[in-house]
């Protein structure tokens, strides 16, 4: 007998509203992101990650003392556990990245006498922990996979330019320092997708704010969320060099591919985030001995924007294909591009944590059973 049939069932609960938020807000016709109400073009322009932060988490932009305070929690939370900095070592060579990142964090919540804490008090304390631990544990987790020393944190530096630091083993430039906290604002909330979604329900059940982010972290992990920013590198590097581009792309539509780094559910003209990123890209590549990732891409968004196939679906670059080039040039590899993704993303999961524990309603939909009849239990003896 199944379920009543006149339900509807919308898969991937696509279209659907199943909250409200006023963390951040995706307008997809006009190309906008807003969070708490600043277009992300603003805060870019005028401000830092560190301030984003705080917005995302307390709800507003910070005076000059709020400012403060919390870049010297976020610098206090660089240093992490010596007991779990022991434990980096000690996973298989060839660990995928993230998976060694979201076992890391979960266990970085045994260290944290705050951690079972739900209080908005507790879980600002934590938002900050997380978002310096794992920007500390992707550094120090890569140096070990590369055989290389590992770095301590700088207390002088902001978090972008403390991060490449730690990562890198010298002190970034000015633009790559610019191009990182762009990356950081830009990447930090973007309604519900699905790793955000994650760290809801998670945290709607009342658990604590580190199972949210390994949850989230979990979600990230898979090819239809986090996995596009590498996916795009990895195809200009298939490309090889900007002559290849036309041939490449004749073939790639030929064979009905699909270019990485394309298309967007809910924006329908050109990411905003892409379009911030592809200047950094462009001005990161022209520093560089490797221009020629920055042409390659450029040539091929042209080849797609003069195609009907894109125009007519409305088809635009969106935040990973420029990501990855931003990612590429600050030096990180391809392989730990959705890590890149998670220490921005990481703001919003906190934030949304905090959100969801500030009016919580235990996230619990329904599924409609299709499934065998109502049967009577056969002995292991009688089954075929
Ligand atoms: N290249 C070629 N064709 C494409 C592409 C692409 N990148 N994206 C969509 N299409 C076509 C698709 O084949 C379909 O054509 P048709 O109508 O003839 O069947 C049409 O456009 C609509 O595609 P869809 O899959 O129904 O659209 P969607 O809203 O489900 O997909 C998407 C959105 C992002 C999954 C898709 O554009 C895609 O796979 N892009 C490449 C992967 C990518 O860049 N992902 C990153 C997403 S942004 C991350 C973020 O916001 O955090």
């Amino acid at each position: 007998m199944s379920e009543k049939k006149d339900v509807q069932v919308v898969r991937g609960l696509e279209g659907i509203y199943v909250a409200t938020t006023e963390i951040s807000r995706v307008d997809g016709e006009q190309g906008r992101l807003y969070y708490r109400g600043y277009d992300i073009a603003d805060l870019v322009n005028n401000g830092n990650f560190e301030e984003t932060a705080h917005l995302l988490w307390y709800g507003e932009l910070p005076n000059r003392k709020e400012y403060e305070t919390l870049r010297k929690h976020l610098v206090n939370y660089r240093f992490l556990p010596d007991n779990l900095l022991k434990m980096l070592p000690l996973l298989p060579k060839g660990t995928v990245p993230i998976t060694a990142i979201r076992t890391f964090i979960s266990a970085l919540a045994a260290w944290d006498p705050w951690a079972e804490d739900n209080s908005r008090e507790a879980e600002l304390e934590n938002a900050m922990r997380l978002t310096s631990g794992i920007a500390s544990l992707l550094a120090k987790v890569y140096r070990v996979s590369i055989g290389k020393p590992i770095v301590e944190p700088r207390l002088d530096l902001n978090h972008a330019a403390n991060f490449l630091y730690m990562f890198n083993g010298e002190e970034p430039s000015p633009e790559a320092t610019q191009a990182m906290d762009a990356f950081l604002i830009l990447y930090a909330d973007h309604g519900f997708n699905a790793s955000t979604f994650t760290a809801r329900v998670t945290a709607s059940t009342l658990s604590d704010m580190y199972s949210a982010v390994t949850a989230a972290l979990g979600a990230l992990k898979g090819p239809l969320h986090g996995g596009a920013m590498e996916a795009a590198m990895r195809q200009f590097m298939e490309i090889g060099s900007p002559e290849n581009v036309d041939a490449w792309f004749e073939k790639a539509m030929k064979e009905k591919r699909r270019i990485m780094g394309i298309g967007h559910r809910v924006y329908k003209t050109m990411d905003p985030r892409a379009r911030i990123l592809k200047e950094r890209a462009r001005a990161l590549a022209e520093k560089s001995a490797e221009p020629h990732w920055y042409e390659i891409a450029d040539r091929l968004a042209q080849k797609a924007a003069n195609h009907p196939y894109f125009q007519e679906r409305r088809l635009y670059p969106n935040v990973d294909y420029y990501g990855a080039l931003v990612a590429y040039y600050l030096g990180i590899p391809p392989e730990l591009d959705t890590i890149m993704f998670a220490l921005s993303r990481v703001t919003g999961w906190t934030a949304h944590v905090i959100e969801q524990h500030a009016d919580n309603r235990l996230i619990r939909p329904r599924a409609l059973y299709v499934g065998p009849d109502p049967r009577p239990y056969v002995p292991m003896e009688e089954r075929g």
